[in-house]
């Protein structure tokens, strides 16, 4: 089935937050933020703002009748700062006008004094302050202290990450609208709608019940919009509470990047131990999380890096700590991956040096090393591995070691291009890693026409989402799709959701779904096995129509539920779904956090140009672990997608903020994201067909997330590439690897001076 939002995408039919029609008074919103990363406000001159044409009123901190607090796993974060600021781009104060325009240029004419304090950027140095979200976690398996001696190799080493910059297409934008006896309506480009709403009941001091907040569909989240579209509905809640006046506010793009966090940059100390055979015996890790001046997702995002520490492999001895550092920056929050990426970029370095100082290709550790059903993670749980199933699959169907003879051959042919070959497995786990949030509601309604509406808790965010529960409704009832229409996600109707998030919004609404419209349809067997003089069981509902004893009878669908309605039966449901058998616990850090995982296996192959340092991606070949896919056209356009990210994120995207704090990176002139010239040339995707007993919804396994890990093995392609040129080249393990970064390792011959990866990789 086709993605349903795709006949009103092509037509630009589709209703985004800047879309919905406007009430007649709408005001305008525009945010006054801090140009200084770390301080104490000592003035704020307003005057001349509040006197420029078309101001109705500006609002700072004095103005919010509930907490000042916008915070969801730590109360640390202020929606308006009162007395200090502590990132440029946190907003100080907030203008209504009547127009766009008018509240940008009344946000131009306010002046602040800002007494200047120490500014952080560096993770590690924030560590050394004891600047901490949370307390430093540590997930150990076996014994390391012991295990290094059982060891033939040890390798040292750091590395570091960059963030990311969202780029949702859609920047973020709330729309705020009162309604009678004091309720508030948001419209919100969310992906947690209920977060708004808490929020929001927080900020304003008013019940939750108050607060109804809608969302038709994101021009793309990516895990920008999970915590941080909040801040952004709070304004337009905040002024129109007390304007009694709808109130909108979309930000600009050079305002979304510089006000609101990414990625979270890492920095990691790595040491690996394998024995002759090539196993890996022992890893020890320390991850330095720069989480940005508040606390947002940061602890979540932490503590993911240390549950996918150790990729799609089995290690026997593990110690893997993680420091959440609060530097001066924004808050940085969730992005596709949530902190997996990061911890998997560390172990696959330290896999990479114990190779070259082996002199044989990372894929031979890589492959000795795979997961096994059986094995156990680091935090407890029990693989059942598809790792090796997608690691001889992609080898044997893309004729890897033909794919690497190429390269050699190439590589012995050319001087000023030189190609790289990296294979990538992957694992993902599936749940959120708090388990309380696996949760989710359906609300299915019969209409006595035969049409049905569906909502969930789900935020269609152009990942297919809405198409898949309508499969669900659709399949489940055995009706034609087209009876089938998907509401908005509105908290009046589902209520105390999870964000849309984790990859499991398929599988936590879809589930949520079928137990919804598999209760309709037992009332509707009763109903027809009551008209019919028969049992439920003689009943059958299939393509629409009713059958009794196998026999089509004369009722359509519609028919029946026209009956069914007649009868006062109810034609609705609201169902719950909490998936069963995950647990974890803080104090052991030990459980079964995850419903299942996701596994594949990447080879990407990349040519670069050693002149120049630019390179292209020639090819990525893919196995992937789709279980049973229940939309390959959807699902193929994720891998695709997410694929394209991580490459991005691992070779182009280059966040840069100074010294001060100041994001210098601030527009699409100066942050490169993949395009169409920069995406591989070929994308190849096998999917592997697993039948095994999960508890995805359909057995169609979560596809979010997971291939947006593919790309780092772009950057290790890149690195054989630019090795085969100069093999003597010392490259931190810092990444993006630019074009940039390319040009100078292919001609370096002592690591770089300036990277302190680099310096501490040459001890
Ligand atoms: N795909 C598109 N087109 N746009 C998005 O914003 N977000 C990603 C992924 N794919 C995203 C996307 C992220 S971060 C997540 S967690 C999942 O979609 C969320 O949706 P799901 O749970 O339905 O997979
Ligand atoms: N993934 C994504 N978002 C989340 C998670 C998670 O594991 N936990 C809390 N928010
Ligand atoms: Mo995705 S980072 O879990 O929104």
């Amino acid at each position: 089935m086709k993605n349903i939002d795709s006949y009103t995408h092509v037509r630009g039919e589709s209703v985004y937050l800047d879309d919905i029609p406007l009430v007649n008074g709408t005001l305008y919103a525009s945010v006054f933020d801090s140009p200084v990363a770390h301080g104490k406000i000592k003035s704020l001159d307003m005057t001349e703002a509040a006197g420029m044409p078309g101001v109705v009123r500006i609002f700072t901190a004095k103005d919010i009748p509930g907490q000042n607090q916008v915070g969801g796993i730590i109360a640390d974060e202020e929606l308006l700062a009162d007395k200090h600021v502590h990132f440029c781009g946190m907003p100080v104060a907030l203008v209504i006008a009547t127009s766009d325009e008018a509240a940008k240029a009344a946000v131009k004419k306010i002046k602040v004094v800002i007494d200047p304090l120490p500014v952080i950027t560096d993770p590690r140095e924030a560590k050394e302050k004891g600047e901490l979200i949370i307390p430093p976690r540590t997930f150990r398996l076996g014994d390391t202290e012991n295990a290094w001696r059982a060891c033939d190799l040890i390798i040292e080493g750091n590395t570091e990450t960059n963030g990311q910059e969202h780029l949702y297409i859609e920047t973020q934008g709330a729309y705020a609208v009162p309604q009678e006896n004091g309720a508030t309506r948001i419209y919100s480009s969310t992906q947690g709608p209920t977060a708004v709403q808490r929020t929001a009941a927080r900020i304003l001091n008013i019940p939750m019940s108050l607060i109804e907040v809608d969302t038709t569909r994101l021009g793309g989240g990516f895990g920008g919009k999970e915590d941080q579209a909040t801040t952004w509905a709070m304004m337009c809640a905040l002024a129109s509470f007390h304007l009694k006046k709808p109130v909108k506010y979309c930000l600009h793009r050079m305002e979304d990047m510089r006000m609101t966090g990414k990625r979270h940059p890492y920095s990691a100390d790595f040491k690996i131990g394998l024995n002759k055979d090539l196993k890996i015996i022992a890893y020890e890790v320390t991850f330095y999380q720069n989480a940005g001046a508040a606390a947002d997702l940061s602890p979540a995002v932490m503590e993911r890096t240390l549950f996918h520490c150790t990729n799609s492999y089995f290690v026997p001895h593990v110690k893997a700590t993680a420091y959440s550092c609060r530097t001066h920056l924004p808050p940085n929050t969730a992005f596709r991956g949530f902190g997996g990426p990061q911890g998997m970029f560390v172990i696959e370095a330290a896999i990479a040096k114990a190779a070259e100082q082996l002199k044989i290709p990372a894929s031979q550790i890589q492959q000795q090393n795979l997961l096994r059903s059986g094995d156990e993670f680091p935090y407890g749980q029990i693989a059942q591995s598809e790792a090796n199933e997608c690691w001889n699959k992609a080898a044997e169907l893309y004729d890897v070691k033909k794919l690497q003879q190429e390269v050699n051959d190439f590589n012995a042919a050319n001087k000023l291009y030189k190609k790289g070959l990296a294979l990538m497995p992957i694992c993902f786990g599936i749940s959120f890693t708090k388990t309380h949030m696996n949760q989710a509601r359906a609300l299915v309604h019969v209409y006595n026409d035969g049409s049905v509406g569906v909502s969930t808790a789900g935020v269609e965010m152009g990942q297919g989402l809405n198409t898949k529960i309508l499969q669900v409704a659709a399949a489940t009832l055995s009706i034609d799709p087209s009876r089938v229409k998907i509401n908005t996600t509105n908290t009046y109707r589902i209520a105390n959701s999870s964000p849309t998030a984790a990859s499991a919004s398929s599988d936590l609404n879809g589930k949520a779904t079928e137990l919804a419209c598999q209760a309709i349809l037992q009332r509707l067997k009763q109903v027809a096995a009551d008209a019919w003089k028969t049992k439920p069981e003689a009943v059958e509902i299939k393509d629409d129509w009713l059958y009794i004893d196998g026999k089509k009878t004369d009722w359509p669908w519609n028919e029946l539920a026209w009956v069914a309605f007649e009868k006062r039966v109810s034609l609705t449901e609201h169902a719950h779904y909490a998936p069963p058998g995950i647990y974890f616990d803080n104090k052991k850090e030990k459980g079964h956090p995850f419903t299942y995982h996701v596994y594949g296996t990447a080879i990407i192959t990349t040519t670069i140009d050693c002149l120049r340092g630019i390179y292209e991606i020639d090819s990525v070949k893919i196995v992937h672990d789709f279980g049973k896919s229940m939309n390959p056209i959807i699902d193929i356009g994720q891998c695709e997608g997410g694929l394209v990210q991580g490459i991005g994120w691992m070779t182009m995207e280059e966040i840069v903020y100074d010294k001060e704090g100041r994001l210098k990176s601030n527009a699409l002139s100066t942050y490169k994201v993949p395009d169409i010239y920069s995406v591989p040339k070929e994308i190849a995707i096998h999917f592997l067909e697993t039948e095994k007993e999960n508890l995805a919804i359909f057995r169609s396994k979560a596809v979010g997330e997971p291939p947006l890990l593919y790309g780092i093995g772009a950057y290790f392609a890149l690195r054989n590439a630019v090795t085969a040129f100069n093999p003597t080249a010392s490259i931190p393990y810092d990444a993006p690897m630019t074009p940039e970064k390319v040009l100078m390792s292919l001609y370096a011959t002592t690591p770089n001076e300036k990277s302190k990866a680099g310096q501490k990789s040459s001890t």
